[in-house]
């Protein structure tokens, strides 16, 4: 018989949408033991969560997240709130033995990570992070290859992610909405927020990195903050490019920004073997290039391999061979195998204790952009 498990949202933002949509579909293409159900939504809103509840199908709200945590009836509680609660909020539900999912980036830095991956491991709670990307079928193809040995040793780890919606001076900071470009809800700009994101990956693909050397720049140095309605010091990075070295002895790059005007979501990757390369693009996320040197010359060059055959992963679950999936789908596969994990007694990857490592790196990077000096990266 199936199994419930009570979830309590925090946020309704994006993310409070995109995992209330995984919740809701998952059993309906995996077969689980468990079966999420919307026990409670949570924001400070009362009239906003309400319609956010009714809306997905939630059975309560709290307006306090202190309460939600309290609740016996509350197995699991899902953060999803800006990254300047998120460590207050794991170490409350870790307290009450609470089950623990939280968005990406662990915390603002690994000093706030540190705290909350001792709080998961004192109390001995089932934990995850949702670096989603890993669960795209076409980037775990690529990790399938890459284990597989098909790219033999590794050379290059390339990787960009590239925004454009903060270009105007006009755009204030902080509050709803707005709480990426203020430094003391986020952490930090793009090296947080969307590097985090392709340092998991690529440590996930890749390995671990050993250090690296950054430079970042703030382009509009003051906006107004719509918490003061003051002008005030812009503290976040709207740009950073790093290179960096991993264990393995391959060269990585890695860039991000908010004013590369014309990309909208713009991640990629591009990983070079000694036997065959692998590439990755974000706005094409079903489909996977690979390039092998071991092809007949004159068939060689880079494929693009449809990631949607039922021996593909995940894709078994779903339509046909040649229909494709997309972005929502990485969360409720990520929902799929924390749930497997959770029937079977399994620890589901990434856990607080992985995501810490990608915080390492954001804040080896953040140093090094501040001390122009390589930085070896805490491990
Ligand atoms: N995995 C991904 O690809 C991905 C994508 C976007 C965001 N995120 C992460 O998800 C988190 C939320 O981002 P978002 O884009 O959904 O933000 P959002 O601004 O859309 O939503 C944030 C939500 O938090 C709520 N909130 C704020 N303070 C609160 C409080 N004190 N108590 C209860 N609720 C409160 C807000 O009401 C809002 O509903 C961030 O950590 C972000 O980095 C991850």
């Amino acid at each position: 018989m199936t199994k419930k498990l009570n979830i309590g949202m925090i946020g309704y933002g994006f993310m409070g949408r995109a995992h209330s949509n995984a919740y809701s579909q998952v059993n309906h293409f995996f077969d689980l033991d468990y079966q999420p159900v919307l026990k409670a939504a949570c924001a400070r809103n009362e009239a906003e969560v309400k319609a956010f509840a009714g809306k997905w199908g939630y059975e309560s709200v709290e307006t306090d997240w202190r309460a939600l945590v309290a609740r016996k009836d509350i197995d699991a509680i899902d953060i999803c709130t800006p990254n300047d609660l998120h460590k207050d909020i794991a170490l409350a539900a870790a307290e009450a033995g609470k089950i623990i999912l939280c968005e990406k980036p662990l915390a603002r830095d690994g000093n706030e990570g540190e705290v909350m991956v001792q709080a998961v491991e004192k109390a001995g709670v089932p934990n995850m992070v949702w670096y989603n990307y890993r669960r795209v079928p076409a980037v775990t193809l690529a990790k399938q290859l890459i284990d597989e040995g098909r790219l033999g040793r590794i050379f290059h780890y390339r990787s960009v992610f590239l925004q454009d919606w903060t270009i105007s001076a006009d755009l204030p900071q902080g509050g709803h909405n707005l709480w990426r470009l203020d430094a003391g809800a986020a952490g930090s700009g793009v090296t947080g927020d969307l590097l985090a994101h392709c340092f998991d990956t690529a440590l996930w693909l890749n390995g671990p990195m050993e250090d690296v050397t950054a430079m970042t720049e703030t382009f509009i140095k003051e906006r107004m903050h719509n918490l003061t309605g003051k002008m005030e010091k812009v503290g976040i990075d709207d740009a950073c490019a790093v290179m960096t070295r991993f264990a393995n002895g391959s060269l990585g790059t890695f860039e991000s920004t908010r004013y590369a005007r014309g990309h909208k979501s713009k991640y990629t990757f591009e990983i070079n073997g000694e036997k065959a390369s692998i590439a990755w693009d974000l706005h094409d996320l079903h489909r996977l290039s690979y390039f092998d040197h071991g092809d007949d010359s004159v068939v060689r060059g880079w494929h693009s391999v449809h990631a949607t055959d039922h021996d593909m992963p995940y894709m078994g679950k779903w339509w046909v061979p040649g229909l494709q999936i997309g972005y929502e789908h990485s969360f409720i596969h990520q929902v799929a195998d924390f749930l497997d994990g959770l029937a079977q007694d399994k620890v589901t990857s990434p856990t607080f204790k992985d995501a810490l490592a990608t915080q390492y790196v954001c804040d080896a990077v953040l140093a090094s952009a501040q001390s122009q000096a390589w930085q070896t990266i805490k491990t």
